[in-house]
C-alpha cells in the first residue's frame, strides 16, 4: 500500500466557539469527495455508554462535580469510544476524524482547571490503549471571538468565562510547541473556506495525496 493509500487518525481541537466542529465535518466531507472512507467521531460521546458519560459531565445542575471527576469521567468516556469505535475503525482502513481527543483533556483540566498535566498525561495513555491522532489540528482563536460565535445556550462547562478559556487557549499553544511535529496550529479568524483549503494542504502535504 502507498503512503497515499493509508487510513489516518486526525484530531480537531481548540477552545469552545473556535469552528472544530465545522472544520471536522468540512474535512470529512472532503475526504468522501476524494473516494476516501472515513467517519467522524466527537468528545466527549461517540458511543451509547459515552454519550451517557457526556450528560452527567454537560448538565449544568452537576456544579458540585470537582475537577478530578471531571478527568476521569472525560478519558472514561474516551477509552470507550477508543475500543469501540476508533481502533476498529482504524482496523479497517478507514479514516477517523476526532472533533476531539486527548489534547481536550490536557488543555482543559489541565490548563483550564489546573490539574497536574503529567497525572493527566498517564490517564490519557491508559485511555487511549496508547493511542494518538497522527495529525492534530488547533484551530486558534481569541477567545472573546469565540464567545461572540456560539449561541446562547452554554453547557456546565462553556459557563466557566473569559479567563477559563484564556487558560486553555495557552496550553494548547504551548501543546502545539512542545508536540510541533503532530500539533499543527491553524488561523481560526480566517474563513471557513480558507481554513479548510489550509487544512486540506497540511494534510496533502504530509500524506502526498493528489487532489
Ligand atoms: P466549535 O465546535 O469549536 O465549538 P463550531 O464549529 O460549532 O465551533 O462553530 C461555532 C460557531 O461559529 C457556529 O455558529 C459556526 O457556524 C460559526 N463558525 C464556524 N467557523 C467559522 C468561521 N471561520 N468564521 C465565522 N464563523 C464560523
Ligand atoms: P461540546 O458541546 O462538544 O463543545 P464544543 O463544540 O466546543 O466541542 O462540549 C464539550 C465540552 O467538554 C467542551 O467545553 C470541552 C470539554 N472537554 C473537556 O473539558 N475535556 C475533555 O477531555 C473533552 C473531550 C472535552
Amino acid at each position: 500500500m502507498s503512503t497515499s493509500d493509508k487510513a489516518r487518525f486526525i484530531s480537531f481541537e481548540g477552545i469552545d466557539g473556535s469552528g472544530k466542529s465545522t472544520q471536522a465535518k468540512l474535512f470529512l466531507d472532503r475526504l468522501i469527495q476524494e473516494d476516501r472512507e472515513g467517519i467522524l467521531v466527537r468528545e466527549p460521546g461517540g458511543t451509547p455508554i459515552s454519550e451517557a458519560i457526556r450528560h452527567v459531565l454537560l448538565t449544568k445542575g452537576n456544579r458540585q462535580m470537582v475537577a478530578r471527576t471531571e478527568a476521569l469521567l472525560m478519558t472514561a468516556s474516551r477509552s470507550q469510544l477508543t475500543k469501540e469505535v476508533i481502533l476498529p475503525n482504524l482496523g479497517q482502513n478507514r479514516w477517523v476524524i476526532a472533533d476531539r481527543y486527548a489534547d481536550s483533556t490536557l488543555a482543559y483540566q489541565g490548563g483550564g482547571r489546573e490539574l497536574n498535566l503529567d497525572w493527566l498525561q498517564d490517564l490519557n495513555k491508559f485511555a487511549t490503549y496508547d493511542l494518538e491522532p497522527n495529525v492534530t489540528f488547533v484551530i486558534d482563536i481569541l477567545p472573546k471571538e469565540a464567545l461572540r460565535r456560539r449561541e446562547q445556550t452554554e453547557d456546565r462547562i462553556e459557563e466557566e468565562g473569559i479567563a477559563f478559556q484564556k487558560r486553555v487557549r495557552r496550553t494548547y499553544l504551548d501543546l502545539a510547541q512542545q508536540y510541533s511535529d503532530r500539533i499543527i496550529v491553524i488561523d481560526g479568524h480566517k474563513s471557513r473556506e480558507i481554513i479548510q483549503n489550509n487544512i486540506w494542504d497540511e494534510i496533502k502535504r504530509r500524506y502526498f495525496l493528489t487532489q
